[in-house]
């Protein structure tokens, strides 16, 4: 991370504070900028608060923030239930449950009260078309997706996807920031459902899944096939539990609605999961259970 606030952006807002909205407000706040969070309720707010300054405790035991920049850091974060509370935001970037029409209200609400007349809307989806959500605001051109990948703070990748609508002065300004301000490296997409990353992630997750599900080999072989393999760092069953279960059941429904192809049909075994609650890491339990 950099450090160095570059561009026209210093005030940011998150919208969701669960594993990727609290990865997104760790890396802005410790590049420097002015970092509100919300969430929907008090509860809800305290949790994520909680998740999110472990993690910078953690980065300061690793030695990679000192005790002087994680007093800082903390600082330059502050919480809230109230939307309202973002007016002054120069860029907004929604991290929410994977839920298009939740997603629209956010927007529609942040169109109302985000007063900045050339604020970012922004919105770390992973498939929904931005289209979609920027038609939902009075300033189309400002909407765009900013994708970053799990966790936050460690990877080190961020898609752009410009919406049909999105302005080529928003990209250059999303870019400066990504890139600049956050020091990540920036890939750019198509608004087409899964973008770049997901595209090619979700039907090979999808058929681990179809694979465990048949019986073909145990969960435990089958991410060791990856692992040792392939070398891959996480088999494709830790993997879906990392990103919860939820999350990639909706995004493979997104991309279905998207293409029609089979290939991004969820299995039913993935969607019982989700029914029974069993959601992967964040609910402790899903393919592996987790203390
Ligand atoms: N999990 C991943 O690996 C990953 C990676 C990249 C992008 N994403 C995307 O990031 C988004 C969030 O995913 P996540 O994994 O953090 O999910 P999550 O379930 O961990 O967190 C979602 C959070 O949104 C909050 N929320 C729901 N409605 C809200 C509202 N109206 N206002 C404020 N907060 C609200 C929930 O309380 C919850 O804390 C999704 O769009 C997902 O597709 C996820």
């Amino acid at each position: 991370m950099t450090g160095i606030p570059a561009g026209d952006i210093a005030r940011v807002g998150v919208v969701g504070c669960g594993q990727m909205g609290a990865g997104i407000a760790e890396v802005c706040a410790r590049a420097g900028l002015d970092v509100k969070v919300a969430e929907t309720t008090g509860e809800a707010l305290e949790i994520g608060r909680t998740r999110l300054f472990n993690s910078l405790s953690k980065a300061a035991e690793r030695g990679k923030i000192s005790e002087a920049e994680l007093a800082e850091t903390q600082a330059r974060l502050s919480f809230t239930t109230d939307l309202g509370e973002f007016a002054d935001r120069d860029l907004v970037i929604e991290a929410v449950v994977e839920n298009e029409q939740v997603k629209t209200e956010i927007f529609q609400v942040l169109d109302q009260v985000v007063t900045r007349p050339d604020a970012i809307l922004a919105s770390n989806t992973s498939s929904i078309p931005l289209v979609k959500l920027a038609v939902a605001t009075s300033r189309p051109d400002q909407v765009i997706g900013i994708h970053f990948f799990n966790p936050a703070p460690v990877q080190q990748l961020v898609e752009l996807i410009p919406a049909l609508t999105t302005s080529e002065g928003t990209l250059g300004r999303a870019q400066l920031f990504a890139e600049k301000t956050l020091g990540k490296h920036s890939i750019r997409a198509q608004d087409r459902s899964g973008f770049v990353v997901n595209a090619l992630l979700i039907p090979y997750l999808l058929s681990a899944i179809r694979m465990f599900e048949s019986g073909i080999a145990s969960r435990e072989d089958i991410d060791n096939g990856m692992e040792l393999g392939c070398a891959h760092p996480m088999g494709p069953l830790k993997l879906s539990d990392l990103i919860g279960l939820d999350t990639v059941a909706s995004v493979a429904q997104s991309m279905y609605e998207e293409y029609k192809e089979p290939l991004y049909a969820a299995p039913p075994l993935l969607q019982r999961m989700v029914d029974a609650g069993r959601l992967g890491r964040k609910s402790g339990s899903g393919f592996y259970t987790y203390g």
